[in-house]
């Protein structure tokens, strides 16, 4: 009974006469107001621009005039406080400077860059730093966010930021560093653990891991050596980890002790000029490959979808080269070894091999052009006894002796970078420096992450990218040109590269 009443009330038509009579008394109502509203209001002092004030008998031409100067007098004072504040701003970047660590608090990086021989020596040889570990470290979120994430100044937004697939086992506060020196809320970090790395070590990562949501861990842990072994699957596996976060174009596959040299908008333009090719270091396999083994693409079970696939190339042995196991990876070569590709078995019948056995895997795939793994270049340049130029890491090999090194210390026929190679590190157009290690000399990495800092956050510019360099490197241009009937492949750059650079600076 309610419902039917509640329906008749809805029912304009069916209203009682009374109510009819209260609806034209509240529509007198509202036309009364309405006619005092508008008629009344030039007299009370409110403005109505099609009346003339009397008291103030200004015409509209004169009073939007008056309005218009005073929103230009307006402007004028907002631009003003506007460059204030710029300035403040600027100041208060200027005065943060990088805090370094205790140990490396005496040293002056910029003495050393500016090229201060004598003062290089009280802080080289006998005087060289050492990192002090700290066992007592703060690993509560909020200190790890408090050691990373930059404190007063804000990041730029990245056109693509970049991925880093880093295998570690030692040194967390060099590793954490890592992150800070290359961090941008774009960004992702993965990270595999080696096995036998301390517990310590592990437990610390997890924390970083858990607090940072760029930061990723990878859970399945095995033991890396000298050998290269294991280490192409971890990296196989931080890209697959990766290749589910969106925001880089580029991974850079690294190692422990590699420490990357140019600031993240650096990176970022370096990439943006590689545009696309991938960045890997090509010299000829060594006779490191196992022939018991078939190397086809077919038996290799490497394509997860054969169907409509040219059979010869199916079935056709694939190219090898050796190189680096660093390198950079466009996003869409990730992508093709993740999704297009399994290359588990690849990868596992290498790990079955001596020695070295890391060092074939990006190298293959790279120069195998008919397998067609994005941002590839291929063997035409290897078959001509031409070696390419890559540039994503320096590493300084040297048989003539230590004492041709710059901190005259060679470690597996490296040079062990010190930090009379700060020079070097910040003129050279390499992404990352191998091997700086924190027991030998902390100083390097402290002036790197110095140098990186002012880059980032100071405007500092203390080298120009060389810009030839990128875009003319025999990959890039390859890349870029190959599907052209016309392009004449040249295996030798027209810049000098870096390895043929004077070391160290
Ligand atoms: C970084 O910038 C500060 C402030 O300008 C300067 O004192 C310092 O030497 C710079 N360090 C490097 C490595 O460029
Ligand atoms: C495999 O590739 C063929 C040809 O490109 C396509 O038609 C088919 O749908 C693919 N199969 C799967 C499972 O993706
Ligand atoms: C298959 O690949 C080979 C080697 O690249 C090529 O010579 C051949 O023309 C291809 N066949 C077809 C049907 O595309």
């Amino acid at each position: 009974m309610r419902s039917k009443v509640r329906y008749q009330l809805l029912d304009s038509s069916a209203a009682p006469k009374t109510c009819r009579f209260l609806w034209i008394i509240l529509f007198l109502i509202v036309c009364f107001i309405a006619y005092f509203l508008l008629f009344s209001t030039s007299t009370k002092g409110v403005f109505n621009p099609l009346v003339p004030d009397k008291r103030n008998p200004m015409t509209y031409e004169q009073v939007m005039k008056d309005l218009r100067n005073e929103i230009d007098e307006r402007n004028a004072i907002i631009s003003e406080l506007q460059k204030d504040f710029e300035k403040l701003e600027l100041k208060s970047e200027l005065k943060v400077l990088y805090k370094r660590r205790p140990e490396t608090k005496h040293v002056d990086c910029g003495r050393v860059l500016s090229g201060d021989k004598k003062y290089l020596e009280s802080v080289s040889g006998g005087n060289r730093v050492k990192m002090v570990e700290n066992n007592d470290l703060d690993m509560s979120c909020a200190a790890i966010m408090n050691r990373i994430l930059p404190s007063t100044s804000v990041l730029k937004p990245l056109k693509n930021g970049m991925a880093f697939a880093r295998i570690v086992y030692a040194d967390y506060e060099m590793i954490e560093k890592q992150v800070q020196m290359s961090y941008h809320p774009q960004n992702a970090f993965c990270f595999a653990i080696d096995k036998k790395a301390p517990p310590k070590f592990h437990e610390r990562l997890r924390a970083m891991a858990a607090c940072l949501p760029n930061v990723l861990l990878l859970p399945d842990e095995d033991s890396v050596d000298s050998a290269g072994h294991n280490i192409n699957s971890a990296h196989y596996n931080c890209m697959r980890v990766l290749i589910n976060k969106p925001g880089w174009n580029y991974v850079i596959l690294l190692q422990n002790h590699d420490i990357i040299t140019k600031s993240v908008y650096e990176m970022e333009q370096i990439y943006e000029w590689l545009g696309g090719a991938n960045d890997i270091e090509i010299t000829p396999e060594s006779g490191r490959l196992d022939n018991k083994f078939k190397w086809d693409p077919k038996s290799l079970k490497m394509f997860r979808n054969e169907t409509g696939m040219n059979q010869t190339i199916l079935n056709t042995k694939m190219k090898f080269a050796k190189g680096a196991a660093q390198g950079s990876l466009s996003r869409a070569a990730v992508d093709w070894m993740v999704r297009t590709t399994d290359l588990t078995t690849y990868i596992n019948q290498w790990n079955k091999g001596g020695f070295g056995v890391d060092e074939q895997f990006i190298q293959s795939f790279q120069v195998s052009s008919d397998l067609g793994m994005p941002g590839h270049f291929t063997d035409e340049c290897l078959k001509a006894g031409k070696n390419t130029d890559f540039v994503s890491r320096m590493s300084q090999w040297m048989y003539s002796g230590a004492e041709h090194c710059g901190s005259k210390t060679i470690r597996h026929a490296i040079c062990l970078l010190g930090i009379e190679d700060f020079r070097t590190v910040a003129a050279y157009p390499n992404l990352m420096f191998n091997k700086m290690m924190p027991s030998f000399d902390y100083s390097i990495v402290e002036c790197t992450a110095e140098l990186l800092y002012n880059r980032t956050f100071l405007g500092q510019v203390d080298h120009k990218l060389e810009e030839d360099y990128y875009t003319k490197m025999v990959n890039v241009l390859y890349h870029k040109n190959h599907m052209n009937p016309n392009f004449k492949l040249d295996c030798t750059p027209s810049y000098k590269q870096w390895s043929q650079r004077q070391y160290p600076l």
